[in-house]
């Protein structure tokens, strides 16, 4: 973990799907509800794979689909509701509205958000930016803070590196 001013990183580098489960559970440890993630990186790069890791962290024994068709999944857990967004499919952020998600940034829940971009300028502000690179067969994840709220999560969660 690398800290300047009121700014907060966190790199690791995946070895392979394992790992980035097991990172996805260490992220999943200081959750709670408002917080959203932005996860960005090529097709394949592991954001679900991150999120299932998240899910399974917080005790969700069902399937995570990704929600590639249906933007979005929501999960019921005990401490939040949690939002899956993956907006990949999305020709135009108005959809983002015509969706109803505008109000999923109302403070109750956690929302994760793959292919952010798609929606730019409709979406909440993210707290945490995470970036996930294909490095020949492994990955390389970067989370960054956008938000104080999102620098003293990832100062809960992520020992140092
Ligand atoms: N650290 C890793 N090293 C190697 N392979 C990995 C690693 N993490 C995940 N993978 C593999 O990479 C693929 C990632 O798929 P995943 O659906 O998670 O990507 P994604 O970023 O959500 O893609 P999309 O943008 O299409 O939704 C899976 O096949 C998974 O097994
Ligand atoms: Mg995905």
């Amino acid at each position: 973990m690398h800290k300047t001013d009121d700014t907060a990183r966190c790199r690791r580098h995946l070895a392979d799907e394992a790992a980035t489960s097991a990172f996805g559970a260490q992220l999943a440890q200081a959750l709670a509800p408002g917080l959203t993630f932005y996860l960005e990186g090529d097709l394949g790069a592991g954001k679900t794979t991150l999120v299932r890791g998240m899910l399974r962290a917080l005790g969700y024994g069902g399937r995570v689909k990704s929600p590639t068709y249906t933007l979005a999944e929501s999960y019921s857990l005990p401490a939040f509701e949690l939002y899956h967004f993956d907006l990949y499919r999305m020709q135009d952020p108005r959809e983002w509205l015509d969706a109803g998600f505008r109000d999923v940034d109302d403070g109750r829940a956690v929302s994760l958000i793959e292919w952010p971009d798609k929606a730019a300028g409709w979406l909440p502000p993210a707290d945490v930016i995470v970036r996930l690179t294909i490095v020949d067969d492994a990955r390389e994840i970067e989370c960054d803070a956008a938000s104080s709220r999102g620098a003293r999560y990832l100062e809960a969660c992520c020992t140092p590196c």
